[in-house]
C-alpha cells in the first residue's frame, strides 16, 4: 500500500481549512495514518525544500512555511501520490481547476493551501522528515472492499 506526505501549509491552518481539507480525501477512500500540528524549524524545512534550493524563491519558501504551524499528515492508499495530487490542484492557483483543493480555496500562488509529494521517493523522505516511524499507525479500516 502507498503512503503520502501531505501538509497543510500556514495559509490553511490560518484560514481553518484543515477540517474542509482533510475530508477531501477521506472521501476519496484514503487513510489517514498520522496527522499532527508542527512548528517547522528552519533545518525542517530547509530538508523539506531541498531538490528547490537553487531556485530564486527558495528563501521565500523556507520563511512562508516556518512562518506559522503547519498540518502535517500521513496517508495510505492504492496510488495515493499521484491521486493526491489530483486532488490538490496545479500549483499555480490561476491554472487549478474548480473541484481541487487549491481551485476551490486558494487565490495567490504560492500560498497555495497544501503541500503534496510528488514520488515515492520524496514521500519516504518527507515522511522521514516530520514522523518517528511509532507514530505511523497501520490500522485496519472495516469497510466495504471497493472503497
Ligand atoms: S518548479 O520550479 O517547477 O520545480 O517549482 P514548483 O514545483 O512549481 O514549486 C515548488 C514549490 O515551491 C513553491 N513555489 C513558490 N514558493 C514561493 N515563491 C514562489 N514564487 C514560488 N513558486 C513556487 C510551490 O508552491 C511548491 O511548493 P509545494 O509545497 O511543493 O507545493
Amino acid at each position: 500500500m502507498e503512503r503520502t506526505f501531505l501538509m497543510v501549509k500556514p495559509d490553511g491552518v490560518q484560514r481553518g481549512l484543515i477540517g474542509r481539507i482533510i475530508s477531501r480525501f477521506e472521501d476519496k477512500g484514503f487513510k489517514l495514518i498520522s496527522g499532527k500540528l508542527v512548528q517547522v524549524t528552519e533545518e525542517q524545512a530547509k530538508r523539506h525544500y531541498a531538490e528547490h534550493e537553487n531556485k530564486p524563491f527558495f528563501g521565500e519558501l523556507v520563511d512562508f512555511i516556518t512562518s506559522a504551524p503547519v498540518f502535517a499528515m500521513v496517508w495510505e492508499g492504492d496510488d495515493v501520490i499521484a491521486l493526491s495530487r489530483l486532488v490538490i490542484g496545479k500549483t499555480k492557483v490561476a491554472e487549478a481547476a474548480p473541484g481541487t483543493i487549491r481551485g476551490d480555496f486558494a487565490a495567490h500562488t504560492p500560498f497555495n493551501l497544501i503541500h503534496g509529494s510528488d514520488g515515492v521517493e520524496s514521500a519516504e523522505r518527507e515522511i522521514a522528515n516530520f514522523f518517528e516511524p511509532q507514530e505511523l499507525l497501520g490500522y485496519e479500516k472495516s469497510i466495504s472492499p471497493w472503497i
